[in-house]
């Protein structure tokens, strides 16, 4: 596995292979691998000539009061889990190579970047389209990977290649979770042996969710208090932030919608809560077009 540190040798060896008429995968990730990063690197060998990884902790992602400083970094096992994957070139840039000093361009996809965690994290949206542009342009991958897990990323990601013209096809990956059904994500470190455990309400209040929605039970805004009901009942989860029916292309919330049009659409169930020191966020997707009967009710 070739390292490359800076931005300018990356282009140069990209544009190599593309020359030699090899396509690119493209694993854009923040480091602290887990199992979840890694399905999206063998799916991203097994569909690539070269697979590219990058790992690079953003600071234009983090909010003033965010766990930027703390945010967990393991380059030695995260280098070796790569070269096990055999992950062909990783980018490891420091911020100056990516944020020179006078840097001054943004990249800002309106609208989907203000719903959701947008709200709870002003400029997170910014500081990611903005890196994940970088990304693109210095690594010029064929396909990138991204997971379900961070969902309203993917939409946003997915929306400045089609805007800004990238020539690149992204790939949404499914989530991958823990026995337990917790989605893995770096920042479970932060949770105690206590805490961790309350925050296997997230799937649960998914899958219950997930349930009444597909059997036509509850109608959306009952759909919504249930879910708020169901992850304030652990006393360990400190704060709410939204648990709810979203549209999975605007992402506007849709428990107000007429039941009948709301059966018709295909839902998100997405929920973002803080327990202890981690904020978690976790969805579903609800394909009623693929549901028997879903249509009729
Ligand atoms: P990071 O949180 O490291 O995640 C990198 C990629 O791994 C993202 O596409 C994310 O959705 C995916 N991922 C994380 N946990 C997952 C899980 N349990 N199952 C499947 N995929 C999972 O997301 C970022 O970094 C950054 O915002 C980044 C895109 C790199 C820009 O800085």
């Amino acid at each position: 596995m070739e390292v490359i540190r800076n931005s300018r040798v990356m282009q140069q060896s990209v544009k190599e292979y593309i020359h030699r008429g090899n396509s690119i995968g493209f694993v854009p990730t923040m480091g602290a691998l887990h199992e979840g990063h890694l399905s999206l690197v063998r799916r991203c060998r097994e569909e690539n000539d070269i697979s590219v990884v990058s790992i690079f902790v953003n600071p234009m992602q983090f909010g003033a009061s965010e766990d930027f400083s703390r945010y967990p970094r393991d380059v030695e096992d995260d280098m070796a889990e790569l070269r096990k994957a055999g992950v062909d070139i990783l980018f490891m840039p420091v911020a100056e190579n990516i944020y020179p000093e006078g840097f001054a361009t943004y990249v800002n996809v309106e609208h989907l970047s203000d719903r959701l965690c947008g709200h709870f994290r002003p400029g997170h949206f910014r500081g990611v389209a903005t890196v994940v542009t970088k990304l693109l342009n210095i690594a010029r991958p064929t396909r990138a990977y991204f997971g379900q897990k961070d969902f309203q990323q993917f939409l946003i990601i997915k929306q400045l290649v089609r805007d800004l013209d990238i020539d690149t096809e992204t790939v949404m990956c499914p989530t991958v979770r823990e026995a337990d059904g917790l989605a893995m994500s770096s920042r479970n470190q932060y949770l105690s042996p206590e805490e961790r455990n309350a925050a296997t309400v997230i799937y649960r209040t998914l899958c219950e969710a997930k349930e009444m929605v597909i059997s036509g039970k509850l109608t959306p805004v009952e759909v919504k208090s249930l879910m708020e009901k169901t992850l304030s009942a652990v006393p360990l989860v400190e704060e709410v932030q939204y648990a709810s029916a979203f549209d999975p292309e605007t992402l506007e919330d849709i428990t107000s919608l007429n039941v009948t049009i709301y059966r018709k659409k295909n839902i998100l169930l997405a929920i973002a809560v803080r327990i202890g020191k981690a904020r978690l966020i976790d969805n579903e997707l609800v394909e009623i077009a693929g549901i028997k009967g879903g249509n009729e009710r």
